[in-house]
């Protein structure tokens, strides 16, 4: 089994801060077999952290990008641009470009699709608010966000997926989901992608836990039944936290 932890940095670091970081992780990479690591790092910094994770098993992520291949879009960075540095993945949907951003459902598919159409893994994030938690419509946003994402999508584009359940309460919270809630979600992303794509649940797409993950919290999620990656935010900042969470997920599931 593969674990995919992705660091997502959001609006962090320069480029040059990029570099020390993807130096020190570097001197860590030895300890993270078995484990897919993503730095997601901002666009500026995305061609230093080519350049220093060149020859390294660590891929790139980006955390954005626009659906259209060029055009009169200021300040969006097309698929193309990303493939160019070697990026490999890219986080969709992140709540705060939902929440802050006004993205939608439909912008966010056809982000998928243009992805998948450049040969980026999407990652992509569903999760409810603290409000529609305490109303009980958890299990129908993740519904609606999961299925208006991935609409039109073959089950076979679908299995290379990272889904990310992200509650948005529990991202930089400090406020972690219960690892029980945790389960329910990403057992629910599975069963709903196995249903509509009528594809096995062991070969679907990889789900992640992201919120307020951390090196002492990540062997409760990690061991999940239907989790087998996370999506970090605070705590991929410093590469020697970051190395300690993926050892420790290591730990709990690969021994
Ligand atoms: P956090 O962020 O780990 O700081 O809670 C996670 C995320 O937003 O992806």
């Amino acid at each position: 089994m593969t674990l995919t932890i992705a660091a997502n940095w959001k609006m962090h670091k320069t480029a040059a801060e990029t570099a020390v970081f993807c130096q020190s992780i570097r001197r860590e990479e030895s300890k993270f077999a078995g484990v897919d690591v993503l730095i997601c790092p901002p666009f500026t910094a995305i061609s230093a952290a080519a350049e220093a994770l060149r020859s390294s098993s660590i891929r790139l992520g980006a955390q954005n990008l626009h659906w259209e291949e060029k055009g009169a879009f200021t300040g969006e960075i097309a698929p193309s641009m990303l493939v160019e540095f070697g990026t490999s993945a890219v986080i969709i949907g992140h709540s705060e470009r939902r929440q802050i951003m006004g993205e939608q459902n439909e912008q966010i598919n056809l982000k998928v699709k243009a992805a998948i159409k450049a040969g980026l893994q999407p990652i992509v994030c569903v999760g409810e608010t603290e409000e529609q938690r305490m109303q009980g419509a958890t299990n129908k946003i993740i519904e609606e966000q999961l299925l208006s994402a991935l609409e039109g999508l073959t089950a076979a584009q679908v299995s290379g997926l990272v889904v990310a359940y992200e509650p948005i309460w529990a991202i930089g919270t400090g406020k972690a989901a219960s690892p029980d809630d945790a389960e329910e979600a990403a057992s629910m992303i599975l069963r709903l992608i196995s249903d509509h794509y009528k594809s096995e649940k062991r070969a679907g797409p990889i789900i992640q836990y992201g919120g307020s993950v951390k090196a002492d919290n990540i062997d409760a999620y990690i061991t999940l039944p239907s989790v087998s990656g996370a999506l970090v935010g605070g705590a991929s900042l410093e590469a020697e936290s970051f190395s300690a969470l993926i050892q420790a997920a290591r730990k709990a599931v690969l021994h």
